[in-house]
């Protein structure tokens, strides 16, 4: 059996091979992305000069207490890569994001990147996407309209549900860096995550959907034979 933490570790000493001097980086939420950014910390400390735009208010207090020089994507509108993680990534490289609630900042920030790559490992590869329950953060005004018009949606591309308000482990409702709600659907198989992807954003109230279509780059993909460029 391998150490999960040691493959995570795995996929981000590979992807700190591509970063290069003077790169502007996207950074990611999640245990896999805390990896990495532990990882960029003792190269940064070494001489490495790169900046960074954090992708959660977690990710930036790690940075900044390690000292990774941080920039807001105002001032820095364009970034060369973004390195994060997923909660599953198809053969296409669509991915599933927002398990630690990051989607929305996620997307904006690899949206912003020239290049993205996913890191993870390997349990997080799959044929179809849907067994990880895919994030929808919506707006907290009119919370049970929108729950309604998205479970509409769901129904119709064949999620069975339910559809869940995220809460945090001592009940209280999850609330993203952003001030919105997060529903998880269950769908166990998405069969066109590129319509259902559309679909989701008609809705109004509906903020921004786990999807990541099109973004990745590549993803490295850790496994105890080692870690290996996928895509
Ligand atoms: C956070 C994310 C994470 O990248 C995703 O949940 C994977 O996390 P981990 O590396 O802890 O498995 O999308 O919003």
């Amino acid at each position: 059996m391998s150490d999960p933490e040691a493959l995570k570790r795995d996929a981000a000493a590979k992807a700190l091979s591509f970063v290069e001097d003077g790169m502007r980086l996207g950074l990611g939420t999640g245990s896999t992305a805390k990896h990495f950014v532990d990882l960029l910390a003792e190269r940064v400390a070494g001489g490495l000069r790169v900046i960074g735009v954090p992708t959660s208010e977690v990710t930036r207090a790690q940075a900044e207490r390690l000292n990774v020089p941080l920039t807001t994507l105002d001032e820095t509108p364009e970034l060369d890569l973004t390195i994060d993680g997923a909660d599953e990534i198809d053969p296409a490289l669509n991915l599933i994001k927002g398990g630690g609630g990051a989607l929305l900042r996620e997307k904006i920030v690899a949206s912003a990147s020239a290049r993205m790559i996913v890191i993870a490992d390997a349990s997080k590869q799959v044929a179809t996407l849907g067994r990880y329950p895919l994030p929808i953060e919506v707006n907290l005004f009119g919370l049970e309209a929108t729950r309604r018009a998205v479970a509409k949606v769901l129904d119709a591309a064949g999620c069975p549900g339910p559809l869940n308000l995220r809460k945090k482990a001592d009940g209280h409702v999850f609330v993203t860096d952003g001030g919105h709600m997060i529903l998880d659907a269950a769908c166990e198989r998405i069969a066109d995550p590129v319509a259902l992807a559309a679909r989701l954003h008609a809705v109004p109230g509906v903020v921004e959907h786990g999807l990541f279509i099109g973004l990745a780059s590549f993803a490295i993909i850790a496994s105890p034979g080692g870690a290996e460029v996928v895509g």
